[in-house]
């Protein structure tokens, strides 16, 4: 698979990574650890070299599993991970003080079974902490070794700018994608000018965007699909138009709609590097698949036209999630 770089640094990824956290986290019941270390393995086989995780995802199995999936490919891949959230569980508040950080990345480094953090993200920006401690802290972290890169996830652009300039970021990891485009306000245009890389998260529309949901879809209890507001039945029934159309793109390409998903964020910039979340075979070598579909000129102005005219309904958030998001 090509690679791309993410920031001024010298980080470079494959240009597909794999959001790890669905195997254990987020959308109902974990893979058993062998399936899940065995679809990590296959993503590298695959071409992968950029695996996404979080301490908050379990909370601390998802690190652990990811450890152990890449040990005997640790030095020929990068791993991401991320700090943030009161005792690392993501139903609390932000928790980035300088002493947290530090816990959290001895924590990680453990899990991780490593002795670096390649790509090391705050989460949510945390309300009580200014940005240029978080970077500061992160910035004695690098200096020590203990992490490589320094990323930033959710941040407004002027948070952006603040902690760019205290430690230079590599890269933001935001939602972005066809049914999410409210980076490319102020935030894209920021990564820009400060030459940092864009990683969007949920890519596929947390799986909406590639067909597979209906509004008679039924999620396990414990899938934090249930409670956003955009996979609401009546939500789903009005948001069918988009895989539709997504459907007609893709048939007209000879491809699957999670690979005209992917293929239109790789199109957007050099510099943007999606990492969707499966736990199946088959459908990672689909997603894969999307780095080789290039889109034409033609194709993303007919993308972009019939975007005109599909009118996404529900939030991405349920509010308390929302009120997280720095802006
Ligand atoms: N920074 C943050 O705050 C944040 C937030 C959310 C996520 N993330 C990261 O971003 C990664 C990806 O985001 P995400 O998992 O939320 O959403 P996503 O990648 O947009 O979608 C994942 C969902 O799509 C399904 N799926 C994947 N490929 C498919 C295909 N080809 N056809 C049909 N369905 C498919 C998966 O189900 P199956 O497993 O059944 O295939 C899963 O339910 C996560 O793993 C995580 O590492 C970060």
């Amino acid at each position: 698979m090509q690679k791309r770089k993410l920031g001024n640094g010298g980080l470079e990824v494959s240009a597909l990574g794999l959001g790890c956290m669905g195997l254990s986290f987020g959308y109902g019941p974990a893979v058993g650890r062998a399936d899940g270390i065995a679809l990590i393995r296959s993503a590298f086989e695959a071409g992968v070299t950029f695996f996404d995780t979080a301490e908050c995802y379990g909370p601390f199995v998802n690190e652990e599993l990811v450890g152990e999936a890449v040990a005997p490919f640790r030095d020929q891949i990068v791993i991401a991970t991320k700090f943030g959230f009161q005792d690392g569980d993501s139903k609390n508040p932000s928790d980035c003080r300088p002493e947290r950080i530090r816990a959290v990345a001895e924590a990680s480094l453990k899990r991780l079974k490593t002795d670096r953090i390649d790509l090391f993200y705050q989460h949510r920006v945390d309300p009580n902490v200014p940005i240029e401690d978080v970077a500061g802290t992160v910035k004695d972290l690098i200096r020590e070794g203990k992490v490589k890169h320094f990323g930033l996830s959710e941040a407004g652009a002027q948070t952006i700018r603040r902690a760019h300039a205290v430690q230079p970021v590599a890269a933001l990891q935001s939602e972005y994608s066809l049914w999410w485009r409210e980076p490319e306000q102020s935030v894209l245009p920021t990564l820009d000018e400060l030459g940092i890389g864009f990683v969007p998260f949920s890519p596929l529309g947390k799986g909406f965007l590639t067909g597979a949901i209906n509004p008679g879809t039924e999620f396990a209890s414990n899938d934090f699909r249930n409670v956003v507001p955009r996979f609401s039945e009546a939500n789903r029934k009005a948001n069918a138009a988009l895989v539709d159309l997504l459907g007609e793109i893709a048939a007209g390409n000879g491809v699957t709609r999670a690979q005209i998903a992917l293929a239109w964020l790789l199109a957007q910039k050099p510099g943007i590097v999606p990492i969707p979340g499966t736990t199946k075979l088959h459908r990672l070598k689909e997603n894969v698949g999307a780095a080789a579909v290039e889109l034409s000129a033609g194709n993303l102005a007919a993308i972009e036209s019939a975007l005109q005219h599909v009118q996404i309904a529900g939030e991405r958030y349920p509010a308390h999630m929302q009120q997280r998001i720095d802006r």
